[in-house]
């Protein structure tokens, strides 16, 4: 039977990784899945990561199954961080399930829109997260796009995004990114998401939001404004929300789903379709990241120190963006000057498929086939090489 399976292709993201692995040179420069890397090229534990586990793991005396939705601590936390106190003041309105990573978030929130409207489709930005596509896809949503980005200008098409939801019928479902835009960057600012959230609410919209990089962009409570001016306005929300990179512990798979309902008694039945949902997926979630997560959130002294790490990686991260730019443009005689006001891990360089392959190829420069970079990838030993290798590449 399983020889009717065909062969797949490489993942565009994960198949990166592999390809780097099989590099023995010692010039490559990994700018490909989306992972923190300090100066030395390292992707650090946080130090309240690694003591609260420490700690969590010299204090926990069972192993039990908690539930299908995980840590109820931990997703209290995780709200409170997310979406804020006001929101999770009105907690009978909310439902919250943890999830194994931001991805099992996504997909756990796919499948509870398919239940309450089977043939549902989502409405993804153009470009969005390569693997939204099966993720969300498989579930049985039906992906659509809307404009999002020109890659000939670095910019925004904010208008065009802004008229594509004006003409969505109610109920339709539209996929944001919080912040630090995967693949590109480019996020939105204060007034143009009021404009989302104004269109989101006129036009009885059902925003998902994908938060995977808090606190990457710009600080905590910057970057989750989003979420929060959103929740505002409409009566029902999504929200994925993802612990790998903020909290460095990407393969303990730590996740949540946060779902807002109109009252307390569709959120009571949201939360027992959340719980039959997960049982179905993968029955309970781990709990290991989870309850680190909650040991770094409820002891100020680890969160202090957790918020002091994030707060430098954010800041590595943008003053990595000038370096790049500056470096960029000095060896190109072009302007590069845009990937300074973008955010998060990513960026998009401007470079064909083919482009990308000779990077590769000839210079042992890794990144994902559509040319989005890991900025974290950059560092002060490799800037110089990479630079006048991308600037080869351009001319080429
Ligand atoms: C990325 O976009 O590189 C990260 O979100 C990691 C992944 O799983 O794709």
């Amino acid at each position: 039977m399983l020889e009717t399976l065909i062969r797949v292709p490489p993942d565009p993201i994960l198949g990166v990784t592999a390809a780097l692995q099989k590099d023995e040179s010692t010039d490559k420069v990994d700018l490909g899945v989306g992972v923190y890397k300090d100066d030395s090229g390292k992707t650090p534990i946080p130090r309240a990561v690694k003591r609260a586990e420490q700690e969590m793991l010299a204090a926990q005396t069972t192993k039990t199954y908690l539930s299908p939705i995980g840590n109820p601590d931990f997703n209290t936390q995780m709200a409170a961080l997310t979406l804020g106190s006001d929101l999770v003041n009105r907690k009978g309105d909310l439902s919250l399930a943890q999830a194994p990573g931001g991805s099992g978030a996504l997909r756990l929130g796919a499948e509870l829109l398919l239940a309450a409207r089977p043939g549902s489709s989502i409405h993804v930005s153009d470009p969005t997260w390569a693997n939204h596509v099966p993720l969300l896809g498989n579930a049985g949503l039906r992906l659509e796009t809307y404009p999002y980005y020109d890659a000939a200008r670095n910019t925004l098409v904010f208008d065009r995004m802004i008229e594509h939801f004006d003409a969505l019928p109610a109920g339709s479902v539209v996929l944001l990114h919080a912040c630090c835009h995967n693949p590109t960057g480019q996020d939105l600012d204060g007034a143009q998401w009021s404009a989302v959230a104004e269109v989101l609410a006129r036009r009885r919209l059902m925003p998902f939001i994908d938060m995977a990089y808090h606190g990457l962009g710009e600080d905590l409570d910057r970057d989750a404004a989003s979420i929060r001016l959103i929740a505002k306005a409409v009566p029902e929300l999504l929200v994925a929300v993802s612990c790998s990179k903020n909290f460095g512990i990407y393969r303990e798979r730590t996740g949540m789903l946060a779902v807002l309902s109109a009252g307390s008694e569709p959120a009571s039945v949201v939360t027992g379709q959340l719980s039959r949902l997960a049982r179905s997926l993968w029955s309970m979630p781990p709990d290991h990241g989870a309850a680190i997560v909650d040991r770094v959130l409820s002891q100020p002294e680890l969160r202090q120190d957790w918020m002091t790490e994030l707060h430098h990686m954010a800041n590595r991260i943008n003053s990595l963006r000038s370096l790049l730019a500056d470096r960029l443009s000095e060896a190109t005689q072009r302007d590069f000057g845009w990937i300074k006001a973008q955010r998060g891990m990513f960026s998009r360089l401007p470079l064909s498929a083919e482009q990308v392959i000779n990077a590769r190829e000839a210079l042992h420069i890794y990144m994902a086939p559509d040319g989005r970079i890991n900025v974290a990838g950059v560092s002060s030993a490799n800037v110089d090489y990479l630079t006048t290798g991308l600037a080869s590449v351009m001319r080429g």
